[in-house]
């Protein structure tokens, strides 16, 4: 049971005034309706006094085991509440974006149609409960062949001051996130990137030094779709895992960050401006190019021991395009993520298998690992196939 104030629904607002100035409002708990008409109970915290301040005192204190207030991080609805009233907050309650990703010193929400009219107050609160926040974007969604999120920025720290209007042109959103002890190089609103990949990056890392067991030697490694290079900074910070490298992305703004960061995670100098693919150093083909093509050259067939596959709306369709730049004589694997309605789970692995008959002796048949939901009907999914091509 934990204590709570009483107060007719009008006095709501002017008892959260008092009861935040003091510090007794009960943030874990939340505002609750009283068996009393329009009555409201308001959560007290275990350091509020026995007798109220005589602006509270006529309100009678109930005993109530209340509701916990679990759906909501509080700290930035406490600067929202000083910026929209109670009865407001109430009726937008199930909407507002208690998630957020940080990206470097950009926090990333998602504001749904319906508060929209909320956006720059929600800029406020958020950017006031995180201090170390310079800019936050609002996310549009994924757009395009390059997968650019649409960021729209709606609130700028610049010293003191908290800016909400004309944004668009002067903010500058390229960023260091650090990840796994390295620094990548991105701007999420010139090319992809996305900082809830990290743990399939560490899953990708952890297959590639299985592959090293199994091969006995440093591997190739062909990542087709890189984007600014995320996959690849775990597998180059591994000692003498990764021989040759082929990273390519059909995104010029991506490879220009990839060059930035592969100057840093590979020790040696990159160009500063994407021409087409090409042979950097004699162990690593970098550059701007069209992956469906390069199975073209003759040169880059049959070489690369894991192929790195993160396109996960055209995976299937691509996939073909790619196996002929596996090695033939020795076990590879594939590493992809795909976008899948629920219902075709099955058909889509039974497809996969089709594609990728030849799987290595002693291993499971590659099959979709359910990642998270993609919308309501659509399972983001990853999958890895350990294949031996020779032996069709
Ligand atoms: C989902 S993003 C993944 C990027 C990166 N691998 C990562 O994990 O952050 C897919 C990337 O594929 C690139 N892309 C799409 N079609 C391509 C193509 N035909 N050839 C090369 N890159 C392509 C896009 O520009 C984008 O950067």
């Amino acid at each position: 049971m934990m204590r709570h104030i009483r107060v007719p629904t009008k006095s709501v607002e002017s008892t959260l005034e008092i009861l935040k100035k003091f510090g007794w409002l009960n943030r874990r708990m939340r505002i609750i309706s009283s068996e009393a008409e329009n009555f409201r109970l308001i959560p007290l915290d275990s350091n509020a006094p026995i007798h109220l301040p005589p602006e509270l005192s006529s309100f009678e204190i109930i005993e109530d085991e209340g509701l916990l207030e679990n759906r909501m991080n509080t700290d930035w609805l406490d600067y929202l509440l000083e910026q929209i009233n109670e009865s407001e907050f109430e009726e937008y309650r199930d909407y507002w974006p208690n998630s957020h990703e940080f990206i470097g010193d950009m926090m990333v929400v998602r504001i749904d149609e319906a508060i929209s009219k909320f956006t720059e107050k929600i800029a406020i609160a958020k950017l006031k409960s995180h201090q170390h926040i310079r800019l936050i974007l609002n996310d549009n969604g994924v757009k395009g062949e390059y997968r650019i999120r649409d960021l729209a920025p709606i609130g700028h720290r610049k010293g003191k001051n908290i800016h909400t209007k004309n944004l668009e042109s002067k903010i500058n959103t390229k960023v260091i996130v650090k990840e796994s002890g390295q620094e990548i190089i991105c701007d999420p609103t010139k090319a992809y990137f996305s900082t809830k990949l990290q743990t399939e990056r560490l899953e990708t890392l952890s297959l590639a030094k299985e592959l090293k067991i199994i091969l006995k030697r440093p591997i190739s490694i062909c990542d087709p779709f890189c984007g600014v290079g995320p996959a690849l900074a775990p597998l180059l910070r591994e000692e003498n895992l990764v021989d040759s490298l082929l990273a390519c992305d059909f995104n010029p703004n991506a490879v220009n960050f990839l060059f930035e960061n592969l100057t840093k995670w590979d020790k040696r100098k990159y160009p500063n401006f994407p021409k087409g693919i090409s042979k950097v150093y004699q162990d690593r083909i970098i550059g701007h190019a069209d992956a469906t093509k390069l199975a073209q050259d003759p040169e880059l067939l049959g070489i690369w021991d894991l192929l790195i596959l993160n396109i996960p709306h055209r995976a299937l369709e691509f996939l073909p395009k790619l196996t002929p730049l596996l090695r033939k004589d020795s076990p590879t694997l594939i590493r992809g993520r795909i976008i899948v309605p629920e219902s075709e789970i099955l058909s889509t692995n039974k497809r996969l298998n089709k594609i990728l008959p030849n799987k290595l002796y002693g291993f499971d048949k590659p099959s979709l690992k359910v990642k998270r939901d993609y919308s309501s009907s659509l399972r983001l999914c990853s999958f890895h196939a350990w294949l031996k091509i020779s032996n069709q």
